[in-house]
């Protein structure tokens, strides 16, 4: 993190949006390019995540007409690249073997010919990396926090939780309703990787009855004694909301079998059509699952979200006009301010098992599995 680089020599800078969407990301390239337009200086959006840095006709010039009226769109304009990563290509070896080429100089050669002075990277924690490893070749960047997991390190929140919150708050208030009526468990699996932000808040704000995290690894007994003693006081109903991560004692994580892009992430999935069978199984009661999946991530962000990501890109533009390179823009109540891109890379934020949300859902009698 630095302010050596001179302000006064920005003429232009680049916008890349890259990882998994979330709520908040036109808001963030609005409010950046207003910012920017502002100073006087010209902006680029750098289209598919960071593709438009090796083909430079993958890129579009953001004007005002451009982010006119898309605060309140989910998605990106920009587009945005989840799967493998973008600065390493592979090559298959006659022996079958892989061999990893680095792509970094093809990239730095793009933000040249484009003229970038500067980049603002809005993504979570994989394009963060990439923001730092761009800024350790030179580039002046700065990343904006993007990710419904709420799992990046440095920021108190991500633009695209309080979006992902509400919905599968929303969702698990319909369960209710069903399985109050039909006398059944549902059993909902939540995103988050192997945070359990989302599942705990949305368990917590839905009423759920056991919320199972990531965090803190469940013993499936514990469960099923939550089910029979709800059943003995008349409550013949059972709502658990289970993490995407959430994995057994001494047990794994439940995956999607797929071949995937090399370098690809591992998909999780699976966890609630696993309870729904050993749930029907030990009590006898019906069962149901669902997974929520990508609604979670889809369509138009919170207010405060909206505002959140408004802040993060007129901040971002603020940060590049002092001088700052190599940082994350971040809450850090009441104010956003800057930390280092090293720090928000260095760990990812988990939910703490000791804290007062933990701890307030065990006092409302929530079971967390434990
Ligand atoms: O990181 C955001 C996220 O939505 C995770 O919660 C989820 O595990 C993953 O992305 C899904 O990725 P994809 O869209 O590639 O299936």
């Amino acid at each position: 993190m630095g302010r050596d680089q001179s302000p006064a020599s920005i003429r232009r800078i680049g916008i890349t949006t890259g990882g998994g969407d979330a709520p908040g990301l036109n808001a963030v390239i609005r409010a950046a390019t207003l910012a920017a337009l502002h100073r006087g200086w010209e902006v680029t959006g750098i289209l598919r995540g960071y593709a438009g840095l090796f083909d430079t006709s993958q890129t579009m010039s953001l004007d005002r007409q451009a982010v006119r009226g898309i605060a309140h769109l989910g998605g990106t304009i920009l587009g945005s690249q989840s799967r493998g990563r973008p600065f390493t290509v592979y090559e298959e070896r006659a022996d079958g073997g892989r061999v990893e080429h680095d792509r970094t100089p093809e990239a730095l050669a793009g933000y040249r010919a484009l003229g970038l002075d500067a980049l603002i990277a809005v993504g979570g924690d994989g394009s963060m990396q990439l923001a730092h490893h761009l800024s350790q070749h030179g580039v002046r960047v700065v990343g904006v926090p993007k990710t419904i997991d709420n799992d990046l390190s440095g920021t108190v929140v991500t633009f695209g939780f309080d979006t992902a919150v509400s919905v599968a708050t929303e969702a698990v208030d319909r369960l209710h309703t069903t399985a109050a009526s039909h006398e059944r468990v549902f059993v909902i699996e939540l995103m988050g990787r192997y945070a359990g932000w989302i599942a705990l808040h949305a368990g917590l704000a839905g009423g759920a009855d056991v919320i199972l995290l990531p965090e803190i690894p469940y013993r499936e007994e514990s469960i099923y004694e939550k089910i029979r003693e709800r059943e003995a006081r008349g409550r013949h109903f059972s709502i658990v909301v289970a993490a995407e991560g959430a994995r057994p004692v001494g047990g794994e994580v439940t995956r999607v079998e797929e071949g995937g892009a090399p370098g690809a992430n591992v998909r999780l999935g699976g966890i609630a059509k696993r309870l729904e069978r050993q749930i029907q199984e030990n009590t006898g009661k019906e069962t149901r699952s669902l997974v929520l999946g990508h609604l979670q991530r889809g369509g138009w962000p919170t207010a405060r979200d909206r505002v959140l990501s408004l802040r993060f890109g007129a901040a971002a533009v603020r940060a590049l006009e002092a001088g700052e390179s190599g940082v994350m823009v971040a809450v850090d109540p009441p104010d956003v301010r800057t930390v280092s891109l090293a720090e928000a890379t260095s760990r990812m934020k988990c939910v703490p098992v000791d804290g007062d949300t933990v701890r307030s859902a065990r006092d409302l009698g929530i079971c967390l599995g434990d």
